[in-house]
């Protein structure tokens, strides 16, 4: 392999990217702060839930081409490409992203780089932040210009990580020289046949702020037509399903729902709209509040139904509740619908008991006043109503007369649309969902 790389930030992108860099053959030193995280993933132990990916990490460990480290200096002398991974989270009380660990990472690495390399960043970040970065580099590294920086956004998926890393859809890269697309067309060679779109700085920063500005979108167009379904008697399924058909509209990210949530949809579109406020191009993207508008009304609306099959009010009811992860395959409970929905029920007086077959431990750390269940069934053990939140598959294929025998009232109310219909109402269950009769 042509170039030694390194990887800064362990977190999901980091540790997929780290581990997956491995498996193509690259010698790759990761790096994170967290000395704690380090230690489980230099034994193999994945820190996240992210199917498949704990395989990859243990093979390309033994295989001694993947190593971790908390020292800055060894990854400097170490590697030829650097990878920048540290999240960009939401600013406290505000709309736009925090790029602060990014600044860190350049300034603690910077001063260590002695020779020709090129520092590549991978985290979503608001337009601008690349050429403000690249300047940055220049300045605090003692090779100067022999460091250079590209822009090269991920579009992972949690749960699809090491799928969508080692078979992407695309590979963009922003760059300044002809030098740093090389590298970077060298180092994803390896992964065969993608296309790769070669782009300046500002196209490659917003070409992952608009994929997931698109994305969250198209969802609440499909729950603003749950809005308006609900409102007028139809079923936001048969429309969603009648839609697809149109391959220009296409069926993906067309189920309608408790909406998005995760540590990505909305806080980039946040972030988005926060940074083209500052450019003067706020009108542009006005439309995107609404967005987020549409998706938080979900939650209220899930709320409002399960207080409604209750007869108005959840005080002292018994409440089921499935699902706390912000979507199957995941135990990431950033910004999560169902943990949303959960909270609030419980606030209005609701007894909640929740089960998630992944997300139970970060639920419970972050949320002790919920009642918490080691399965769905002890979950809806004398529930008045079972709220289902997040799809995983062990939920889409419960039993309906399993569950029926251990509630108190055959009550259900699906907050994915996930469920047959026709089984549950077979069933004896009063089935209810968001965005249909
Ligand atoms: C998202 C994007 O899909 C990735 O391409 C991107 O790289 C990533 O953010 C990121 O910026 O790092 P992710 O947050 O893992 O990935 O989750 P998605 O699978 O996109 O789901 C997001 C949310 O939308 C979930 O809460 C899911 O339940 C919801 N969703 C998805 C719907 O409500 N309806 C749909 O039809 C699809």
């Amino acid at each position: 392999m042509p170039y030694r790389l390194t990887v800064l930030g362990t977190g999901y992108l980091g540790a997929t990217h780290a581990a997956c860099m491995a498996e193509l053959g690259f010698e790759v030193l990761a790096l994170d702060v967290d000395q704690s995280k380090i230690e489980r993933l230099r034994r193999g132990e994945l820190p996240i839930h992210e199917p498949g990916l704990e395989e990859v990490l243990r093979r390309n460990l033994d295989s001694g081409r993947l190593r971790f480290t908390t020292s800055y200096e060894e990854v400097a002398k170490f590697g030829d490409v650097h990878f920048v991974c540290v999240g960009t989270p939401q600013k406290k009380g505000e709309r736009a992203a925090d790029v602060s660990y990014l600044d860190a990472v350049v300034e603690s690495l910077a001063p260590h780089l002695d020779r020709e390399c090129l520092v590549v960043g991978k985290s979503t970040v608001p337009v601008g932040t690349a050429e403000r970065l690249a300047e940055k580099l220049v300045r605090l590294a003692p090779a100067g210009t022999q460091t250079e920086l590209a822009w090269n956004p991920e579009f992972l998926r949690e749960g699809f990580a090491v799928r969508d890393t080692l078979r992407p859809d695309r590979i963009v890269i922003g760059v300044t020289s002809e030098r740093a697309e090389k590298i970077l067309r060298d180092v994803y060679a390896p992964l065969g046949e993608v296309p790769i779109v070669v782009t300046d700085f500002p196209t490659a920063e917003l070409v992952k702020s608009a994929a997931n500005a698109f994305l969250a979108t198209k969802i609440s167009f499909i729950n603003a037509m749950a809005e308006v379904c609900e409102a007028a008697g139809g079923d936001v399924t048969q429309l969603s399903a009648a839609l697809a058909y149109d391959e220009r509209i296409g069926g993906r990210y067309l189920n309608a729902g408790l909406g998005f949530g995760g540590g990505c949809l909305p806080k980039d579109i946040r972030a988005f709209t926060a940074r083209a406020d500052e450019l003067g191009a706020g009108h542009a993207l006005a439309f995107l509040r609404e967005v987020d508008e549409i998706n938080l009304r979900r939650r209220a609306r899930m709320v409002g139904l399960a207080g409604e099959v209750l007869g108005g009010s959840f005080g002292g009811r018994r409440v089921a509740v499935l699902g706390a992860a912000f979507k199957p395959n995941s135990d990431d409970i950033r910004d999560s619908p169902a943990l949303d929905v959960a909270v609030k029920i419980a606030e209005l007086g609701g007894l909640v008991t929740l089960y998630d077959p992944a997300a139970l431990a970060n639920a419970r750390a972050a949320h002790p006043q919920l009642g918490y269940a080691e399965s769905a069934l002890e979950a809806a053990s004398g529930a008045e109503v079972v709220l289902l939140l997040t799809e995983w598959q062990e939920f889409v294929s419960l039993d309906p007369e399993d569950l029926g025998a251990v509630v108190a009232a055959r009550v259900i109310v699906d907050g994915r649309n996930a469920l047959d219909v026709e089984l549950w109402r077979g069933a004896g269950w009063h089935y209810r969902a968001l965005g249909r009769p």
